[in-house]
């Protein structure tokens, strides 16, 4: 089987890198608008694995054979892929245009599943105007790591299409969630507005940043605080989740926070940009009030 991941950020290059790493996945297109952002998507991976073969965790020749099923280019290599895992930003048009050009001028595979990452969008909007359907296949930063698919239907995706997706799914070691269409599924719809509450906790000053996330961790048993969660997935995602599902539910109880539309506008993003509710510099976390 081949599979063409479009976009070569944080969840396209983890996603490129759990079906590289499947025996019965044959190769992977990692593609991008330009090639040094699929190349350096695919350096990201080697990266982790080097890490891992430092430790004695990983031996390096396995590491080359998933390396060597990971091909870098353009979207327009991706000409017989069986699935798209399309992992490109949450703009809805760009998604829509990018299927477009995918299904009508690049894969010559009739029977190519389309599936389509977004963390929050309608896959029914996004199927809509084009030939083919198209379906959620939702997976969790680190990629390689979470065990969860949330594979989301709209409603012209078929029925077979849905389970074709939690099989891959299942062959790929993860755990399947069937979902109903909704805004931010369901780990999103609980998840991001957990940790905008957290943001505006800490607005309100009721505990220090790293006071509300060693909170969550020892009084929740969260692997991560909802302000270090943020950084990680990236706070302008997290805007992104919470104004789509404001916009959908009409909710007022979804509402961003003021204070994490005034960090991404400053471009505090987390870890992406090197500073959010911690500083990342020279390999650093450090906590930064942001009062
Ligand atoms: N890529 C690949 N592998 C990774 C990785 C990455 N980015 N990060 C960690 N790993 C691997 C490590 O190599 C390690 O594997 P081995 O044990 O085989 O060596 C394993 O994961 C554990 O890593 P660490 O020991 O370094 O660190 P940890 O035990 O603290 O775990 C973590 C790190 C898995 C990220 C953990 O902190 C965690 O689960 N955090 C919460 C993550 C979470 O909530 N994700 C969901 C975000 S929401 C989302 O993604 C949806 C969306 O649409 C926004």
């Amino acid at each position: 089987m081949k599979v063409a991941v479009i976009g070569a950020g944080t969840m396209g290059r983890g996603i490129a890198q759990a079906f590289a790493q499947c025996d019965q996945i044959e190769k992977v297109y990692l593609c991008d608008i330009k090639q040094e952002f699929a190349d350096n998507g695919k350096a990201m991976v080697k990266k982790g694995f080097d890490k891992r073969i430092a430790k004695g965790k990983m031996a390096q020749e396995d590491a080359d054979k998933i390396l060597n099923k990971i091909q870098c280019g353009l979207n327009e290599q991706a000409v017989d892929p069986d699935l798209v895992v399309e992992a490109a930003l949450e703009v809805m048009d760009l998604k829509k245009e990018c299927f477009k050009k995918l299904q009508e001028e690049i894969v010559k595979n009739e029977n190519c599943i389309y599936a389509s990452n977004t963390s929050s969008l309608s896959i029914t909007e996004i199927g809509s105007g084009l030939s083919k359907p198209i379906i959620g296949m939702h997976f969790f930063n680190p990629a390689p790591v979470m065990k969860l698919v949330e594979v989301i239907a709209g409603i012209n995706t078929p029925a077979e299409t849905v389970e074709k997706v939690k099989e891959i799914s299942v062959m790929l070691g993860k755990t399947p969630v069937q979902v109903e269409e909704a805004p931010g599924f369901v780990v999103n719809r609980i998840l991001v507005p957990m940790i905008n509450e957290g943001i505006q906790v800490y607005s309100e000053g009721i505990a220090s940043i790293e006071g509300i996330d060693s909170a969550m961790k020892l009084g929740c048993n969260h692997p991560m605080g909802p302000l270090e969660l943020g950084d990680y997935i990236g706070l302008d995602i997290v805007l992104a989740i919470m104004d789509v599902i404001y916009k959908e539910t009409g909710d007022s109880k979804y509402r961003a926070c003021t204070l994490l539309r005034k960090m991404v506008r400053g471009k505090h993003l987390g870890i992406k940009s090197g500073i959010g509710f911690y500083d990342y510099s020279n390999g650093g976390k450090v906590a930064v009030d942001k009062k």
